[in-house]
């Protein structure tokens, strides 16, 4: 194929993102401010159709593998209508959903026969009244009913998201762990990105993920490097020993892992945006319907796309390249 997506750096590009709405039906402390949070107005979302076209286009140019992000997806009508329409597209070979879980037990089947393979579950902590808290409002029973339910329908990997927090969860890391050890899911611990924000603590509670490492050690289960579990991201994957389930270390902070990048993103108002970290983004929703002028956007995109993110250098307080996103998680999907 001459038109694949490679970018300055030679990354080839086959993943896009797409955040369906800015909206949420929780109020994550890292991802979303507790009041406050101005969303788009509705005629400003891309529609199904626009989706659609847009992922025809990347299609053709190379992308095979999509994620379905927010805010959260599932608050989104109808998304069964959306997803088969984006698996009846030539060349689409995954369609992954990173969901908070509160509707997945009920739309589990219908999800995965619109064509939905797999689901990326948030889940930070196992206490019921701190998953309120760290959610601002959530019930635990409903995540977990979701993971029952994503077994029950067969979505494999089923992979667990848990964004670490000193002094939120880094309690419960042993707990995580375990978790691995009777059950096939793959716990993936992600250090707390400052996105859109570097000023609400995120450098207290920001924790490197050596932590996980250690408390594996320390239990007596030193963590096996595997061949990744089935994805597309930038997971690290390890086994425990005797383990079915495995562990993901996602370390954005830490140890950046910008030379692996492979995937593109589509905001919900129809940007295409380069990087999660950077402020850069191009306008794909007036080019839609024109094939010609989308597929040069795609390779605009490639083209302004920076070599890496400089979240650690943000840690330090050090001066920035360049200008950082002002999104928030929650208009990015991750
Ligand atoms: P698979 O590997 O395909 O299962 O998915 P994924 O890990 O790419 O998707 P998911 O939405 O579950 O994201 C997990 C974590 O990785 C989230 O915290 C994302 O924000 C983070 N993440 C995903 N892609 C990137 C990236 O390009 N850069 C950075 N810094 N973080 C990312
Ligand atoms: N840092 C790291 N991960 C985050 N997520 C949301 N906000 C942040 C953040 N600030 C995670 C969510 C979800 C995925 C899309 O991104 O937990 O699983
Ligand atoms: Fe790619 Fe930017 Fe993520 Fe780095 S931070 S992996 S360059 S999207």
């Amino acid at each position: 194929m001459t038109d694949r997506l490679v970018d300055s750096f030679g990354r080839v590009h086959d993943y896009l993102r797409i955040s369906l709405t800015d909206r949420c039906n929780l109020r994550c402390v890292y991802c979303m401010p507790a009041d406050g949070m101005e969303f788009q107005p509705l005629d400003e979302i891309l529609t199904y159709e626009e989706i659609t076209a847009v992922v025809k286009t990347a299609a053709q140019l190379g992308v095979r593998r999509l994620r379905l992000t927010g805010g959260e997806p599932l608050v989104r009508k109808d998304i069964e209508a959306l997803i088969s329409e984006l698996s009846a597209i030539p060349g689409i070979e995954d369609i992954a959903l990173t969901t908070n879980g509160i509707y997945l037990a009920q739309k589990a089947e219908a999800l995965k026969k619109a064509g939905v393979t797999r689901v990326n579950i948030s889940l930070d902590t196992m206490k019921p009244d701190r998953f309120a808290m760290i959610t601002r409002g959530g019930d635990l029973k409903r995540v977990l009913d979701a993971i029952d339910a994503s077994f029950a329908v067969g979505f494999a990997p089923i992979k667990l998201n848990v964004v670490l927090m000193k002094g939120y969860n880094d309690d419960e890391i042993d707990d995580f762990l375990r978790l691995t050890l009777d059950k096939a899911i793959h716990v993936r611990f992600i250090e707390y990105m400052p996105i859109g924000h570097d000023d609400d603590g995120w450098r207290d509670k920001y924790l490197s993920l050596s932590t996980v490492t250690e408390r594996a050690v320390a239990l007596g289960m030193p963590p096996m490097k595997t061949e990744n579990v089935f994805g597309n991201g930038p997971s690290e994957d390890f086994r425990l020993p005797n383990a079915r389930g495995s562990i993901g270390l996602i370390h954005p902070v830490s140890e950046h892992f910008c030379g692996n990048c492979n995937r593109l993103r589509l905001t919900a108002d129809g940007n295409l945006k380069p990087c999660l970290y950077w402020v850069d983004e191009l306008n794909i929703r007036p080019l839609i319907g024109d094939e010609q002028a989308m597929r040069d956007l795609f390779f605009k995109a490639l083209k302004i796309k920076p070599e890496n993110h400089e979240m650690a250098q943000a840690l330090e307080r050090q001066a920035q390249s360049h200008i950082p996103t002002n999104r928030r998680m929650s208009q990015i999907g991750g």
